[in-house]
């Protein structure tokens, strides 16, 4: 059984195909899957998309068609912690869904009939992503472009919102914070992704690194980071990744 390498954009998903062996790309869904080998392990590569309906859309798809053991998420996300900054690395521990609000039939945040707000990573998956990203920025090619990057480990809060003004990421953090929920990074997929694997019962991980702060210059920050760096940072942590499973 492969595991899946998911990521939001295509720019981060490019320079994992270039490292395929023995390709072989199956349309389903309207998306492209792109089955093979890196480094040794059976994989499937595919592009989430963007936003949480798209997300879970394509992690159905890679359990259900493609029989995936496990998912591993890769992609960029907003830095809303304090001293999460550009370059550095979030490795999730659990996902909100910070654009749910059911109340007053739920509480703020909580997913309605599944009793809670958070979706768990899986902690194995999760402890060697850690190891990988840990690695992966010590590595030279990645020291020259962030000397000083950090990975953490933390909450990732995941809306159908790109965040781009420091009153609206203040304000998220703090209706956050204020329902115990502090979140380091915001994106757009990982909640999603988290319950579909979560329903399946197959192993979930993921990985942002931090291509923005959320704020006034996000719009500016994110595509130049995309261009630039995503696919460099997704190709060594995915390639250290799998060297560990
Ligand atoms: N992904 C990367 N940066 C983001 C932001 N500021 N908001 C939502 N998703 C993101």
């Amino acid at each position: 059984m492969p595991t899946a390498i998911l990521s939001a954009l295509a720019e981060e998903q490019l320079g994992l195909i270039e490292l395929l062996e023995q390709p072989r790309k199956v349309s389903h869904a309207g998306r492209d899957f792109w089955l093979g080998q890196l480094h040794g392990q059976s994989v499937v590569l595919a592009l989430s998309r963007i936003g949480k309906v798209a997300a879970a859309t394509t992690s159905t798809a890679l359990i259900e068609r493609f029989g995936v053991r496990q998912v591993v998420f890769t992609g960029v996300a907003g830095g809303l912690g304090a001293g999460v900054k550009v370059g550095d690395v979030v490795v999730a521990t659990d996902f909100v869904q910070h654009d749910l609000d059911a109340s007053p039939l739920f509480a703020r945040y909580e997913v309605p009939l599944y009793g809670k707000s958070r979706f768990a990573s899986d902690q194995v998956l999760s402890r060697l992503l850690f190891e990988a990203a840990s690695s992966a920025l010590a590595s030279s090619n990645a020291l020259e472009l962030f000397p000083d990057a950090r990975v953490h480990q933390g909450l990732i809060a995941s809306g159908d919102r790109f965040v781009a003004g420091a009153t609206e990421s203040v304000a998220l953090q703090q209706a956050l914070l204020g329902a115990g929920h502090a979140a380091l990074a915001v994106e757009m997929e990982g909640a999603a992704v988290a319950q579909v694997c979560h329903d399946y019962g197959v192993p979930f991980a993921a990985v942002r690194t931090i291509s923005d702060r959320a704020d006034d210059s996000a719009h500016i920050d994110f595509p130049s980071f995309v261009d630039q760096v995503a696919s460099r940072y997704a190709r060594l942590i995915v390639e250290r990744l799998l060297g560990l499973l």
